[in-house]
């Protein structure tokens, strides 16, 4: 049981429904203790954003896919249940490995509670209209960062030949044998790129995908997808071709390591004065995160192809963000650099280009004494001489690991709520943390 000792319990009571209560457990709270230098070694996990459209994928593949290293995270528990829901067999094996063994998809329907759950469940649509000739889900709803359309999403099937149907909330995509088209896209949407690539992958022909997300992600699901027997190129450039090909049976297969949580350690290893070495890196993902945070002062040295060390300053220095799509600063990690950027000698200009409402950590970071003023699509942050712990909320999953990284740096404890945000983006948070020094604990209040 974490007291509130900074606030009173009051000050958490009636929070708006962003954050809500564990049912049964109330709210889940992190305590923080800030003034710990980070030091010690934390092994990364594999990819969020790149396992949920490999696991949406294996709905193309007869026979099961075996994928190993598969990170403990709610989001991937999430569509586990979902591809469960659709007839699949999923089953955990030793070491993070998962087999997954789809069965005819009888079942076309995403259930609405999943996909206002987590938008990535939009992912099966492409796997199931390429598999079965039609899906059905709920149109996912934006989320604490914005409206998250799904037009582009559209826009790929309906040149591929199928029909859309939208009714009562939901929509229903259908196309029997659909053909390659040439496709652009108004904006690199990276979830839009992976599910018309799926769904291509069975239609008769070739299809080009133009002005395509470039995300190292993107190129692990064509890596599966090929190793399935798919034929996709370009994957990593803003042209992905993809012949159709008959069928595609299951594999096995390693996903990539997450960037954004390296980045984050990254993050907090410049931001504590730390000196923390990430295993299982990509270093090649990883270069605007490692050019930034060398201009703020920090040290970053790859010591083997798959890791890195980050030494940080006594200081930070001031530098400007603006986030963009691959290969420019990843914009799932403009939240946690902010939390860097608070307390950096100087002032910063960050410029969210990608989502529309992306500073709700803002408001946050100025209750622990941040001075930080929005303009449009940038915030101004002018660095203080210190942060104070107080009691926050975490309305995203970024937000949340923003406002950890913000209490190590601060002055008394800072307590967080909505941390099962957190959850479902980084697999075990709080103890690679306490690897390295940090005192963070978790508890709940009723
Ligand atoms: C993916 O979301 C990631 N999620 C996000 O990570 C990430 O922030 C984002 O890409 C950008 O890198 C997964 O991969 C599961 P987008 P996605 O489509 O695909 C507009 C995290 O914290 N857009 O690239 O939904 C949209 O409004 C999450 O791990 C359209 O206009 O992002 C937004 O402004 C958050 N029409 C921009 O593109 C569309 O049809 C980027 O969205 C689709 C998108």
């Amino acid at each position: 049981m974490v007291r509130a000792t900074t606030g009173t319990l009051g000050e958490f009571e009636g929070l708006d429904p962003l954050v809500e209560p564990v049912p049964g457990r109330g709210w889940d709270v992190l305590a923080v203790w800030g003034g710990a230098r980070l030091a010690g070694t934390i092994p990364v996990s594999a990819a969020k954003n790149a396992v949920l459209p490999i696991l949406a994928a294996s709905l193309l593949a007869d026979g099961p896919t075996v994928l190993r290293g598969v990170p403990d995270l709610e989001d991937v528990r999430t569509m586990c249940r979902l591809l469960t829901e659709l007839g699949c067999e999923v089953v955990w094996q030793p070491s993070r490995t998962l087999r997954i063994q789809n069965r005819g998809l009888q079942v076309h329907e995403a259930p609405y509670e999943l996909v206002r759950l987590m938008r990535a469940s939009f992912l099966v649509m492409g796997p199931l209209l390429a598999r079965a000739g039609r899906a059905k889900t709920a149109l996912p709803g934006g989320c604490a960062i914005g409206s998250r359309p799904i037009d582009l999403h559209l826009k790929g099937f309906a040149a591929l030949g199928a029909r859309m149907e939208f009714a009562h909330g939901r929509i229903q995509v259908e196309g029997r044998g659909l053909s390659g088209a040439r496709i652009y896209l108004d904006f690199p949407s990276v979830t839009a790129t992976e599910n018309i690539m799926m769904a291509a992958c069975l239609a008769r022909g070739t299809t080009l995908i133009e002005n395509a997300a470039q995300e190292p992600e993107v190129v692990d699901l064509a890596g599966y997808l090929n190793a399935a027997g798919g034929r996709v190129r370009g994957a990593g450039t803003d042209v992905v071709r993809v012949e159709g090909v008959d069928a595609l049976t299951g594999c096995e297969y390693q996903v990539i390591p997450d960037r954004i949580e390296a980045g984050t350690f990254m993050l907090a290893a410049a931001m504590t004065g730390g000196n923390i070495r990430l295993e299982n890196v990509v270093p090649e993902h990883l270069k605007a995160v490692v050019a930034k945070l060398r201009e703020a002062g920090a040290e970053v040295a790859e010591e083997s192809d798959t890791s890195l060390r980050v030494r940080g300053p006594i200081r930070p220095r001031a530098v400007d963000i603006k986030t963009l799509p691959f290969p420019g600063f990843p914009t799932d990690l403009q939240a946690p650099a902010m939390a860097m950027l608070t307390r950096a000698e100087g002032t910063s200009i960050v410029t969210e280009t990608v989502f529309e409402n992306r500073f709700l950590h803002v408001d946050e970071l100025k209750r622990m004494g941040a001075d930080i003023r929005i303009e449009g699509r940038s915030a101004i942050v002018r660095g203080v001489e210190r942060l104070t712990g107080a009691p926050v909320r975490a309305t995203d999953l970024r937000a949340g690991a923003c406002l950890v990284l913000a209490g190590l740096m601060a002055e008394g404890i800072t307590e967080i709520t909505g941390v099962q945000h957190i959850d479902r983006g980084y697999a075990d948070f709080v103890g690679k943390l306490q690897r390295v020094g940090a005192r963070v604990e978790r508890g709940t209040m009723a």
